[in-house]
């Protein structure tokens, strides 16, 4: 290892996402709310997630990234599942698409949750970061508290 540069001064390497201020807010005012990672999904100190890069290569059309995260609260009536970001290129621009939760634990079927613009990607060399908005099919994993086109968190990607 290099002198000096412990793994903490290393930048997570993933897709880090705070998915929206407000709605991590609200999860945290409950008196059950809870959040729980797994596959590798790492909570950062400012509850912003990353998602692990998956092993499977990127293409130029997507970039994939694996891992979980479940937001539970209302005695389990609320229960978001997002599983498996990946950032894929379209012929209408970037989206982020995640695996449809109505069906987990298949893998197989996924749903786009936000339409992405690249923001800045200047910002040391591989950096990217992506605003987000809802789109139809999110919506619907939010219970429709937000209509689509609803802004959510930046995304970053290292
Ligand atoms: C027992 C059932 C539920 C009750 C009593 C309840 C109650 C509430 C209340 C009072 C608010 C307003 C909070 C505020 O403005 O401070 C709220 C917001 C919200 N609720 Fe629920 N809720 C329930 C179930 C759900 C479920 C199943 C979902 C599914 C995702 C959900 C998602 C949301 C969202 C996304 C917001 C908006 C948070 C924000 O961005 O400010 N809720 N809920």
């Amino acid at each position: 290892m290099t002198a000096g540069v412990g793994p903490c001064a290393l930048p997570l390497v993933g897709l880090t996402w705070g998915i929206k201020r407000s709605f991590i807010r609200y999860i945290g005012t409950l008196p059950d709310g809870r959040h729980a990672m797994s596959e590798g999904t790492y909570l950062g100190e400012t509850s912003y997630f990353t998602f692990p890069p998956a092993p499977a290569p990127d293409t130029p059309q997507v970039m994939r990234f694996g891992g979980v995260v479940r937001l539970g609260g209302h005695g389990g009536m609320l229960d978001i599942l997002i599983a498996e970001p990946w950032v894929e290129m379209t012929g209408s621009g970037p989206i982020l698409s995640v695996i449809d939760p109505t069906g987990w634990p298949d893998r197989t079927r996924r749903i786009p949750l936000a339409e992405l613009h690249l923001w800045e990607a200047a910002h040391g060399l591989t950096e990217r970061r992506y605003a987000a908005t809802l789109t139809g099919a999110g919506a619907v994993i939010f219970d429709d508290h937000y209509p689509p086109g609803t802004e959510l968190d930046m995304l970053v990607i290292e």
